[in-house]
């Protein structure tokens, strides 16, 4: 196979929702199909449900959440399918936004009974940033839910992008009968099945009598209705606008009894991109390009609990990337070669030889990655798009325990490599203020901390409301600013000027008084 077809035959892509809507059942679902795993998770034994959201963390076991995101992949009808799975839990949301930079597409699922929710809406802005191609699969049509259109019209709406059905339901709840295939033009009637790939009966032609057989003529009825209806109402569907990310395609089924999965992924494997290209600071790096060049989107940390090891995530931008083969680390500046890059199938994780772009990697590390970080054959190259979010919970970290000051500061440092939290340090006063998505984030650093360093920290209350990224080409209003604020100013990770302000009427003061000033609510503008 010629090194543009193993680029054209990939996929790589994530599944996001909000919790419950069905992400991980859909997953295990495409794995199946995939022949990566084969028990379907109907019966979703803590095993099946552990391989399919992987977890490497002891916390994870703990918890019962899903704190990790890795990669499971797998060969289907000729096509390499990389599936970035994201945890569900909303408190690690920055690690879903983080690795929503690696995917060239993403499959939405929305429950049909509860419709758009808080994390899909948030995940969806995510996506629109960066113009990401977009599906939507509504789950659970088994069980009552909301009218078909009514739901097309949510999610247009809640989400902002236009929508066009590319699958249509037959029923729905106990009267669920079928998902129509208007992508390829079928029908395959319903059989529930949680165990099995058993496709049903299929039907070309909706309008066959022996139809009649299978389900009472009023839902035959009201399907062709319906699908006058859709022509009607929406227009054909445009490829081109989906890959633009103008217009996200939608499907519906039953992710827990296998129906409706086969005609979302056929679907996808045709008109999703393949590897995509990616824009660097200096330039756009096109996936076919002779030299090898990626960056770590995600660090895992405590593969193995014994060793403190960590496993840092390429994504492959460009090139034939090779096991043994020196490449530059651009930040540090230095040539490092890999003897043990890991590619992820399903569960599964083996050495390999080589891998192309679309692919993860993952590269064995003690301590040379952060996110971010890119590696190259020479060239200075730095991925954009792998910003900074404004926390939404601040809180000033201490040290609990002073025999452990130098174990303390090099966990906080390794966590935020590894982009655990976010850490700000206060100009005024010098203290350390941690920020997060979420609660179980603090939980996760202090448990971390104690059980892999050693040390001891504690937490103190701070009232903040935003970080905001400021810039100005107005140099001396800047200087004003800063010092006029300067119990408010702190320096973010790399260094950056960082605005603590306590309160949306301290932002918005601030936003009038200094006009020069651009305030972000993100570290990349
Ligand atoms: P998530 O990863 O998005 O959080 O959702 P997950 O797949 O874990 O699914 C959440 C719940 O919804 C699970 O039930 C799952 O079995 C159920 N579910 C998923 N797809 C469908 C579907 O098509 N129809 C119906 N009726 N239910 C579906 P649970 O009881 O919370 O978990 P479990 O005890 O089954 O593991």
């Amino acid at each position: 196979m010629t090194f543009k077809d193993e680029i054209k035959r990939r996929r790589t892509f994530a599944i996001i929702s909000h919790p419950d809507a069905g992400k991980t059942t859909l997953t295990e679902k495409l794995l199946l199909f995939g022949g990566a795993i084969h028990v379907a998770g109907a019966v979703k034994s803590n095993k099946i449900k552990k391989t399919a959201t992987s977890d490497f963390m002891e916390i994870e076991k703990q918890r019962g959440i899903s704190v990790a995101t890795s990669v499971m992949g797998f060969d289907y009808e000729g096509y390499k399918v990389n599936i970035l799975d994201t945890p569900g839990h909303q408190d690690f949301a920055e690690d879903t936004f983080r690795t929503l930079t690696a995917v060239d597409s993403v499959i939405v699922v929305v429950d049909v009974a509860k419709g758009v929710e808080a994390q899909t809406r948030k995940l969806m802005e995510v996506c629109r940033m960066r113009k990401t191609p977009v599906m939507v699969f509504v789950n659970k049509l088994d069980r009552p839910g909301r009218d078909p259109f009514d739901i097309l019209d949510e999610i247009e709406e809640e989400l902002q992008i236009k929508v066009r059905p590319l699958a249509w339901p037959m029923g729905s709840g106990t009267e669920f009968n079928g998902v129509y295939n208007i992508f390829e033009e079928n029908l395959y009637l319903f059989t529930p099945n949680k165990q099995s790939l058993e496709e049903g009966i299929e039907f070309k032609d909706i309008n066959d009598k022996a139809l009649m057989e299978h389900i009472p003529e009023n839902a035959a009825e009201s399907l062709r209705d319906e699908l006058e209806l859709i022509q009607g109402v929406y227009p054909e569907f445009d490829k081109e606008a989906y890959l633009k990310g103008e217009l996200a395609p939608v499907f519906f089924g039953s992710a827990l009894n296998n129906f409706g999965v086969r005609e979302l992924l056929h679907a996808f494997l045709k008109i999703a991109p393949s590897p995509r290209p990616s824009q660097a600071e200096s330039r756009i790096v096109q996936p076919d390009e002779d030299k090898f060049s990626g960056f770590v989107f995600k660090i895992h940390a405590n593969m193995d609990p014994n060793h403190r090891n960590r496993l840092a995530f390429v994504k492959i931008c460009s090139g034939h990337f090779q096991r043994n083969t020196n490449y530059q680390h651009v930040r540090l500046g230095k040539q490092m070669k890999f003897s043990s890059p890991t590619a992820f199938m399903a569960e599964k994780k083996s050495i390999i030889d080589e891998a192309f772009p679309g692919d993860i990697v993952g590269i064995p590390d003690s301590g040379n990655f952060k996110i971010g970080d890119s590696l190259s054959e020479g060239e200075v190259l730095n991925f954009k798009g792998l910003p900074s979010f404004s926390p939404e919970l601040f809180r000033y970290i201490e040290n609990a325990d002073p025999m452990k000051s130098k174990q303390l500061a090099k966990g906080i440092d390794q966590l935020m490599d590894e982009g655990v939290a976010q850490l700000f340090t206060n100009q005024f006063n010098g203290r350390k203020i941690i920020g997060t998505v979420g609660q179980l984030q603090f939980e996760v650093i202090e448990y971390r901390l104690l059980h892999e360093y050693g040390a001891s920290c504690r937490y103190e209350p701070i009232n903040l409301y935003k970080a905001c990224w400021i810039r100005s080409t107005n140099k001396a209003q800047l200087e004003d600013f800063k010092k006029r604020k300067v119990q408010f100013m702190a320096k973010d990770k790399h260094g950056r000027d960082v605005f603590l302000a306590d309160s949306s009427y301290m932002l918005q003061m601030a936003q009038e008084s200094f006009k020069d000033i651009e305030f972000h609510f993100t570290s990349e503008f």
